[in-house]
């Protein structure tokens, strides 16, 4: 059976270092730690699900590739029940930035400079960012994929130890200010667009917080500023 990652996935694993170890987090049907094994790009994986029916897929996917002797899996809440030495670089993908951040807070292991954290929230990557540079991670290299119509961002992230200041772009933006390619620059074009739409919203309520829609105001202005 050949499994097919899509863009999104692709460039996640693009970003996983040749030859380490790779927990994948929230593997569901493990496609993307199976593609790593097959493409030789990870020497051993431990995927996990929190859930029993995901797992169950994950393991009858990794067995039917024949591959149990290099992917483990767990069933864990985020990295719970995971041995801080078992992986290098840590893949979450296709999961909430709230619950991105939840995982992360959990596991103060991560704060390790030999490892590397390869994040993809489908909502709220702002909130990520900002938990990043609050704790202490600075984000390597950040980059956008299409799929299936969307635009996602990849993070990814290393512990430093030095707290970054959290300015507006950094945490809106990230590293796709940094030479925007076709598809960054739409991510960047429709995230000022919901800003907009956001804001249109905010001037028309009944109760209008003046506040809110200046801090709006502010950061639309700045990133346009960063297009011209
Ligand atoms: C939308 S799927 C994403 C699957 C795959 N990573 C991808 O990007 O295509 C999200 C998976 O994360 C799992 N998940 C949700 N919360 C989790 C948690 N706290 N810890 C581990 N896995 C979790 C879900 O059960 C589900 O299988």
């Amino acid at each position: 059976m050949s499994f097919l990652l899509d863009d999104r996935l692709t460039l996640a694993a693009s970003m996983v270092r040749k030859g380490v170890r790779v927990a994948d987090v929230g593997c569901d049907h493990a496609y993307l730690s199976i593609y790593l094994i097959k493409n030789k790009i990870a020497k051993q994986v431990v995927a996990s699900d929190v859930r029993v029916g995901p797992l169950e897929l994950a393991k009858r996917n990794i067995q039917s590739e024949g591959l149990c002797d290099k992917i483990e899996t767990i069933l864990s809440n985020g990295l719970d029940k995971f041995d801080p030495n078992s992986f290098d670089d840590l893949l979450i993908c296709g999961m909430g930035g709230i619950l991105i951040c939840d995982i992360l807070s959990r596991a103060h292991f991560l704060k390790d400079k030999d490892k590397r954290l390869i994040l993809q929230p489908m909502t709220d990557v702002d909130l990520v960012r900002e938990w990043l540079y609050q704790n202490g991670f600075e984000i390597i290299n950040e980059r956008a994929a299409k799929a299936a119509g969307h635009i996602y961002s990849v993070i990814n992230a290393v512990y430093t130890g030095n707290l970054q200041p959290c300015d507006a772009i950094s945490v809106h933006l990230g590293g796709l200010i940094k030479d925007p390619t076709i598809i960054e620059m739409e991510y960047i074009q429709k995230y000022l667009k919901t800003l907009k739409i956001r804001l249109d919203g905010k001037t028309k309520a009944q109760n209008i917080d003046e506040q809110e829609i200046d801090e709006l105001k502010r950061l639309i202005t700045l990133i346009e500023g960063e297009l011209v």
